[in-house]
């Protein structure tokens, strides 16, 4: 979500008459956006700020804004700590930007975490109407009503809201004129998704209306509101391409309760049941906290094991990080070694599950829609149905299309194909 909000940034700042640059050097305001899941992912802020010391005393106009979910839970405290910073702006308060960057300009600073009444996306700058890549994230949901005993988001994003599913399908459809061909639909709980009367899956049946967009895909969700509409659609929606990131966190009862997630392991499992029942060939990729305060060694063989019954096509895994502000930091934290030493294990364990559905997908024809240029000459990279990056000896015109291919070797974290003429 933090590539999809940069983005609306910059278009909002082009207002101010600000061009983006590839190059800190170059720049009259540097903004960051930043994101608080985990403490390292926080901290790594004041490192970044760090860097543009020298910048900054090259260029004494440049000014430096902190935005994103960092900015949110630290505000003042971000110039307090770093005081080259002038502007720090919240996930929900970005259309102020052009406010915000008139007060730096007379030397004062800004800052804005607040949870406005209004609904930013109605106060944003109009979208760009330039050409852009094949792929491109739409927010559609924001915020958390879940509370799941480690996170921040609930407090950081705020609680869930979601935009109206006309205004969602104006954008989709201004993204598709600018050459797009896949959109993926955002959001913290995007499953939770209230926006249109038939939730989620009434809004990705409503953008499968639209001719030239043909392939949709949606992150993040929670398996309870994984309905049966939106079980069916992934059955019979041709657009919805058929890869789900189901975050389970644990596969420990014990754990996920302490962990306030609100499903069993048992519910998890009949949920995936469901969803493969309507999609046979669906790949799902899950988030895995390892280390939660009070996890045993039972508790981690239950976690293995529920990654051993669903088996992932990909999987992320992080060890449980300390969160001010939410419950579980009350909590005394497991040791630190031997918190590595399972996440160790469990990501064996899924890259071994990644690289065998890899090595089975050789032989297959798949679809990619090829987004760039290869490192060498005359290749294509793209990703296919099932998420994974494909590449292929492809004309360049073949770029922003979706082609046939025939998957022929396995890479480490690719697969190598040719075109099927
Ligand atoms: N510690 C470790 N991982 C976390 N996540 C969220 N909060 C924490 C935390 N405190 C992970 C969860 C979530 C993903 C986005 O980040 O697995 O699904
Ligand atoms: Fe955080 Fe996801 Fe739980 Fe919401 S459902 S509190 S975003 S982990």
């Amino acid at each position: 979500m933090n590539v999809y909000d940069s983005e609306r940034m910059v278009e909002t700042l082009e207002g101010q008459g600000y061009i983006q640059t590839d190059k800190a050097e170059n720049a009259d305001m540097i903004l960051l956006n930043t994101c608080h899941i985990r403490e390292k992912a926080a901290d790594k802020i004041y490192s970044e700020l760090g860097k543009f010391k020298g910048i900054k005393s090259a260029n004494p106009n440049l000014k430096i804004g902190v935005a994103g979910c960092v900015a949110q839970a630290e505000g003042a405290e971000i110039i307090r700590r770093q005081p080259m910073v002038d502007l720090v702006v919240g996930p929900q308060s970005y259309h102020k930007l052009p406010q915000m960057e008139a007060r730096i300009q007379t030397g004062a600073r800004a800052l804005d975490t607040d949870f406005p009444e209004e609904d930013k996306f109605n106060h944003l700058a109009a979208r760009s109407k330039a050409k852009r890549g094949p792929t491109a994230f739409l927010t559609v949901q924001e915020g958390c009503d879940k509370f799941c005993a480690f996170c921040v988001v609930p407090y950081t994003r705020g609680s869930e809201v979601s935009r109206p599913a006309d205004l969602v399908f104006s954008e989709a459809c201004d993204l598709v004129d600018r050459g797009v061909r896949e959109i993926t639909l955002l959001g913290q709980n995007v499953n939770a998704y209230n926006g249109h009367r038939n939730g989620l899956s009434g809004l990705i049946w409503q953008l499968s209306e639209i001719k030239d967009l043909e392939r949709i895909r949606f992150t993040t969700s929670h398996p309870n509101d994984m309905d049966a509409a939106l079980i069916d659609a992934h059955g019979k929606c041709t657009k919805l391409m058929p890869y789900l990131h189901l975050p389970v966190q644990s596969g420990s009862n014990r754990i996920l309760k302490m962990m306030n997630r609100k499903h069993t392991r048992e519910g998890y499992f009949s949920v995936v049941d469901s969803i493969r029942d309507a999609r046979p060939d669906l790949l799902l990729s899950s988030d895995f906290i390892v280390g939660f305060p009070g996890e045993t060694d039972e508790d981690f063989s239950d976690t293995l094991d529920l990654v051993r019954q669903v088996g992932y096509g990909q999987a992320y895994s992080f060890k449980y990080s300390s969160r001010p502000g939410t419950p579980a930091a009350e909590k005394v934290g497991i040791d630190p070694i031997l918190a590595n030493e399972r996440l160790q294990e469990l990501q064996t364990l899924l890259t071994s599950q990644q690289h065998a559905v890899q090595a089975s997908m050789v032989g297959r024809e798949v679809s990619v829609l090829f987004e760039k240029k290869g490192r060498s000459d005359g290749q294509l990279i793209g990703k296919s149905e099932y998420m994974h990056a494909v590449h292929a000896v492809a004309p360049e015109h073949m770029l922003g299309q979706i082609i046939p291919v025939r998957i022929t070797k396995n890479m480490t974290n690719s697969l190598t194909a040719e075109i099927i003429y």
